[in-house]
């Protein structure tokens, strides 16, 4: 069955920018991706790693469903839907002792079980801008550890987000592991997994290679659009058409460390269901 939605989802407001800095951004990659979902942009847009939202707000589905392992990110998501206010901030906030001392705080409401509320999503904001280089890391107790930013300048939201909880107004934020999103037949889904390199942490879940295999199976067994990206390492390839997939490699606006030479990265772009 394909599911059609009864609403048009066009939007036409100018796309805005991710409100957070976030590991693996794929701003550069939304107009790659462009051209196959305006063939399906009647469908529920379905993003199980939505990460920074680069992708959603670049290509403004009307419904979809997004998703991320990290609960912190998709707690400020559902704040900023409800036009979530920047309170805590005072104008004296890229300070050590003011980042060392909210970092406390966020952690002591993790600790109470107290982290998904108003003030953990204002906490989450401002730790992203004011720590070091946006990272999103936990210690074994679960505690965020990510040291004090030093940087010269930061813009800090001076208010609230109103144009964020309208263009998320119509999407559905869910956090768990990919396979608990809840895809339904004929979704369009777009997943950008971590990619496939030794060392990768986004936050304290690791995705290993038996991951990588486990959601190419999974969404190579989806009736709908589908379109994964990740970096083109040989093993990801020959995972990718072994599934069956059809594959585009695209160079990316990154180096990677090989031998000691920097050598550009090269993005894969893997489609199931969709006419390339
Ligand atoms: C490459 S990033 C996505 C970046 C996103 N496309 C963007 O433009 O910002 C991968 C995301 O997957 C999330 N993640 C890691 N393991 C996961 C899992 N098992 N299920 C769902 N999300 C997971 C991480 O928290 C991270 O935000």
């Amino acid at each position: 069955m394909v599911l059609t939605l009864d609403r048009p989802s066009l939007r036409t407001d100018a796309a805005l920018k991710p409100p957070l800095k976030w590991a693996g951004g794929k701003r550069w990659l939304v107009e790659h991706v462009r051209p196959y979902w305006e063939q399906f942009r009647d469908r529920r847009y379905v993003e199980p790693f939505c990460g920074g939202l680069a992708m959603a707000l670049g290509l403004q589905p009307g419904y979809a469903l997004l998703n991320d392992m990290n609960a912190h990110l998709i707690n400020f998501y559902r704040h900023l839907q409800d036009g979530l206010q920047l309170d805590i901030l005072t104008g004296h906030d890229n300070d050590r002792q003011v980042y060392l001392q909210r970092r406390e705080r966020f952690n002591a409401l993790i600790h109470a079980n107290a982290c998904y509320g108003n003030e953990s999503a204002q906490l989450f904001y401002f730790l992203n801008k004011t720590g070091y280089n946006g990272l999103c890391r936990f210690n074994k107790k679960g505690e965020f550890n990510v040291p004090f930013g030093k940087y010269k300048r930061i813009n800090y939201r001076e208010e609230a987000f109103p144009e964020y909880s309208q263009a998320l107004a119509e999407w559905r934020f869910v956090s768990g592991d990919f396979e608990q999103v809840g895809v339904r037949s004929g979704d369009f889904i777009y997943a950008d997994p971590p990619y496939d390199v030794p060392f990768v942490q986004y936050s304290s879940y690791g995705f290993n290679w038996a991951d990588q295999e486990r959601l190419a199976g999974w969404l190579a067994a989806h009736d709908g659009p589908v379109i994964l990206s990740n970096q083109a390492t040989p093993r990801i390839m020959e995972l990718y058409h072994d599934y069956g997939y059809v594959t585009k490699e695209l160079p990316a606006p990154r180096r990677i460390s090989c031998n000691g030479n920097r050598t550009p990265a090269v993005e894969v772009l893997a489609f199931k269901n969709i006419r390339v």
